[in-house]
C-alpha cells in the first residue's frame, strides 16, 4: 500500500497547490538547486519535488566568492536549460541580486522575463518588510513567488559573515513578522536559511504555507541543498548542517586521471574505440 502511494506522488506533477496539500499531509518536500538541462534530468528522474535555479550558480558554477555578480540574463540561460530537463518538479527561480529590491517595476519585469523566456512556474526573492511592495506586484501578475529568509546571501555585505542569523531576540522576532507578512502577501512558499532549529519550527507551526530550511533543522516541511554540496562537487564548503551524498569529486578527478594516463600510453582508443 506504501509503494502505490509513493509512486503516486512521484508521478504527479509537482504545483504550489500540492506542496500545500503536502504540508498540510505532513508530506516533507524534497527541493534541490539544479542549473543545467542533463543535472535536472536526472534529479527529476530521481522524483525531486522542487527544483531551484538557484543564485548559487554565480558561486558553483561560474566561481565568484558571492551570489552577487549573477545576471538577469545568466539566470535566464540556466532555468530555460533545466526546464527542458524536467517533466515533473515544480521549477522554481532565484530572481538576482540588483533585480528587484528597491523597485517593484524591476521586480516585475525580470519575474516576468524569467517566465516568459524559461518557462519556469515561479521565482524567489530575498528579503521581508523591504521587499513587500515587490513581492506584491509579481503576485499581482499572477507569478508565483517563494519567500527566503534568514540568512540572504545577496545581502552578504549588509551582515558582514555567513553565520547563523537570527539567535538574537530582535532579528529572530523580525523574522517571524516577516514569514507572516510573506504568508499574508500570498507567498506559496517560504526558504528559511542558516537559523536555529527551534525558531524554524515555530515559523513552520505559525504560518500555514510550507516552509523548506537550509541549515535549519528537521522541524519544517521540508529541505533544500545546493546540489553540488550534496553530490560532494565542491569540497571547500563544510557547514555543519551539510551532508554529502557522493564524492562526485573524487569520481570525476579519478576518471580524468584514467582518461589521461589512456592517452599518453596509447591505450585509448583501441580497435573498438575506432572506425574500419
Ligand atoms: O541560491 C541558492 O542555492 C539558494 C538556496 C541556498 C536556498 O537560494
Amino acid at each position: 500500500m506504501s509503494t502505490a502511494k509513493s509512486s503516486s506522488a512521484t508521478e504527479r506533477k509537482v504545483t504550489t497547490h500540492l506542496l500545500q496539500e503536502m504540508k498540510v499531509r505532513n508530506e516533507k518536500i524534497s527541493m534541490l538547486t539544479a542549473y543545467d538541462f542533463s543535472m535536472a534530468k536526472i534529479f527529476d528522474r530521481a522524483g525531486i519535488d522542487v527544483l531551484l535555479v538557484g543564485d548559487s550558480a554565480s558561486n558553483v558554477i561560474a566561481g565568484h566568492e558571492t551570489t552577487l555578480p549573477i545576471t538577469l540574463d545568466q539566470m535566464i540561460y540556466h532555468a530555460a536549460s533545466v526546464v527542458r530537463g524536467v517533466e515533473r518538479a515544480l521549477i522554481v527561480v532565484d530572481v538576482p541580486f540588483g533585480s528587484y529590491q528597491g523597485n517593484s517595476r524591476a521586480a516585475l519585469e525580470s519575474s516576468i522575463r524569467i517566465m516568459k523566456e524559461s518557462g519556469a512556474h515561479a521565482v524567489k526573492m530575498e528579503g521581508g518588510e523591504e521587499i513587500k511592495e515587490s513581492v506584491l506586484r509579481v503576485l499581482s501578475a499572477g507569478v508565483p513567488v517563494m519567500g527566503h529568509l534568514g540568512l540572504m546571501p545577496q545581502s552578504i555585505y549588509k551582515f558582514g559573515t555567513y553565520t547563523v542569523r537570527a539567535r538574537e531576540e530582535e532579528e529572530a522576532a523580525k523574522l517571524i513578522s516577516d514569514a507572516k507578512l510573506l504568508e499574508e502577501c500570498g507567498c506559496f512558499a517560504l526558504v528559511l536559511e542558516k537559523i536555529p532549529a527551534k525558531l524554524a519550527k515555530k515559523v513552520a507551526q505559525s504560518i500555514s504555507i510550507p516552509v523548506i530550511g537550509i541549515g535549519a533543522g528537521g522541524d519544517v516541511d521540508g529541505q533544500v541543498l545546493v546540489s553540488h554540496d550534496l553530490l560532494g562537487v565542491t569540497q571547500d564548503f563544510n557547514p555543519r548542517f551539510l551532508r554529502r551524498y557522493a564524492d562526485i569529486n573524487t569520481i570525476a578527478y579519478e576518471a580524468v586521471k584514467s582518461y589521461i594516463e589512456d592517452v599518453k600510453s596509447c591505450d585509448f582508443p583501441n580497435k573498438d574505440e575506432s572506425y574500419a
